[in-house]
């Protein structure tokens, strides 16, 4: 049903370690990110931000609680079947480009398409659309090395669309960059996500962003209150 959040977390919870080296980050965590929202997720360091990302985007797994994709219960599926999909539902962008350092810019964003087994030909010409779609078509043989600290971002949102997903999980996409750089990176989310239709998560420390996001949603610590605000 298409009414359906995208995303929605009912009394999701989730620890690190065991006994004296417990560490309780999310308790009783309840959230829906509707479809085609963009919806910011801020608060203190520590508090769970990428530990949140990490159960939405499937790389981690609850320890209670429901956690429902695109309608329909994740939290308790094989790795196999997590993989396929985050595969095709979900794309990634770090604070760290997380680029591979012996691919150019085109080869790249051309890797998970290479990962779904395109052909190399085909996913190399929709790379170059994505390059274009960054403002990158004059980098597309660059070396990551070769790249400004914004370039390489824009290449990992190309990258983190490459696939066509449906969701975009965004971890401090800008935390490393200066304003200038920042600026472009956001704006350039902002824009391939309502050209796209995803539905976006972006976490972010810069209050300006959040501002410019549908939503904002502030991560608590467990025992205290996190919720959707107006005003940061
Ligand atoms: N793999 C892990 N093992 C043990 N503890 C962890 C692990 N990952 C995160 N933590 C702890 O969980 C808590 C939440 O971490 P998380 O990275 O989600 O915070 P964050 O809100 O993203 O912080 P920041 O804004 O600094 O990125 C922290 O106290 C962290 O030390
Ligand atoms: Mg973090």
């Amino acid at each position: 049903m298409s009414d359906r959040p995208m995303v929605r977390l009912r009394g999701v919870g989730k620890g690190y370690g065991s006994a004296a080296t417990r560490v309780e980050v999310l308790r009783g965590l309840d959230l829906d990110v509707n479809r085609g929202e963009l919806l910011a997720v801020i608060g203190p360091s520590g508090v769970g931000k990428s530990t949140l990302l990490h159960l939405i985007g499937l790389l981690d797994r609850p320890e209670g609680g429901r956690l429902e994709l695109d309608g329909d219960a994740v939290g308790e599926l094989d790795g196999e079947a997590r993989a396929g999909i985050r595969n095709r539902l979900i794309g990634f962008v770090f604070q760290h480009h997380h680029l591979l350092d012996e691919l150019d810019a085109r080869d790249n964003v051309a890797l998970p398409l290479r990962i779904a087994r395109w052909p190399a030909r085909r996913a190399r010409a929709r790379a170059d659309e994505l390059l274009a779609s960054v403002a990158l078509t004059e980098r597309a043989s660059h070396f990551p090395d070769q790249l400004s600290g914004g370039e390489q971002q824009r290449v990992a949102v190309a990258r983190a669309l490459a696939a066509s997903p449906r969701l975009l999980l965004a971890d401090e996409p800008t935390g490393n960059l200066d304003y200038a750089n920042a600026e472009q990176v956001f704006a350039l989310i902002r824009a391939l996500h309502l050209m796209v239709g995803l539905t976006s998560i972006i976490v972010t420390h810069n209050e300006a962003m959040a501002r410019r996001c549908d939503r904002i949603f502030r991560l608590a610590p467990p025992g205290e209150r996190s919720d959707y605000v107006r005003t940061i």
